[in-house]
């Protein structure tokens, strides 16, 4: 079925990354009130294995967003499914399946911030740094990976391989 798929990053390699993040996100937000939002569609099956991942008492949200880039350099983003927490001063961790260009974690932080967000931090399963089009950079990261276009574990190609429970190259 997947012929057209070389793994990259194996589901045991993946379970092993995802249990140290979390151990690490563990250590570094004890005592802190901590609201991971994850972004649709791609964070969900990170997002999922990660929570399990904190031994802490998070809360947590998904919202979706597009973001256009016009004439100016902030970005426009249209939340396309919003939060209805209320994060006025709390610690926000927005959850993304990759940092590419980095335009839609980077209008996001911006706008929780704008809305009373206490601090944003931003955690990437996967970080493509040789794509960034703006300064924004991962507080948090599994894998640093080259300018390919990967699919599997929440991954999309025109919205298939989301399922995968690795992640692969796709051979066009
Ligand atoms: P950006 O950082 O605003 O450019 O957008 C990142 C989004 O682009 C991610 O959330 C993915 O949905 C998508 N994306 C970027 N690179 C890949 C890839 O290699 N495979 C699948 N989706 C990707
Ligand atoms: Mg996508």
């Amino acid at each position: 079925m997947n012929d057209n798929i070389r793994v990259m990053i194996s589901k045991e390699e993946i379970d092993r990354k995802v249990r140290e993040l979390g151990e690490k996100i563990t250590a570094d937000f004890k005592g802190k009130d901590l609201l991971l939002i994850g972004v649709l569609k791609g964070s969900f099956v990170f997002m999922a294995d990660l929570v399990r991942a904190i031994d802490l008492p998070i809360m947590l949200d998904f919202v979706s967003a597009k973001s256009y880039f016009g004439t100016t350099s902030s970005g426009v983003v249209d939340v396309k499914i919003d939060t209805h927490l209320d994060f006025a001063g709390k610690t926000i961790m927005l959850v993304e399946d990759i940092l590419d260009t980095g335009k839609t974690l980077n209008v996001l932080k911006q706008m929780l911030l704008t809305r009373g967000a206490g601090d944003v931090k931003i955690t990437a399963f996967l970080d493509k740094p040789a794509r960034r089009t703006v300064d924004i950079k991962a507080d948090y990261s599994c894998y640093t990976i080259e300018d390919r276009f990967v699919v599997g574990y929440g991954l999309d190609y025109n919205e298939q391989y989301r399922n995968l429970d690795f992640v692969g190259e796709l051979i066009l």
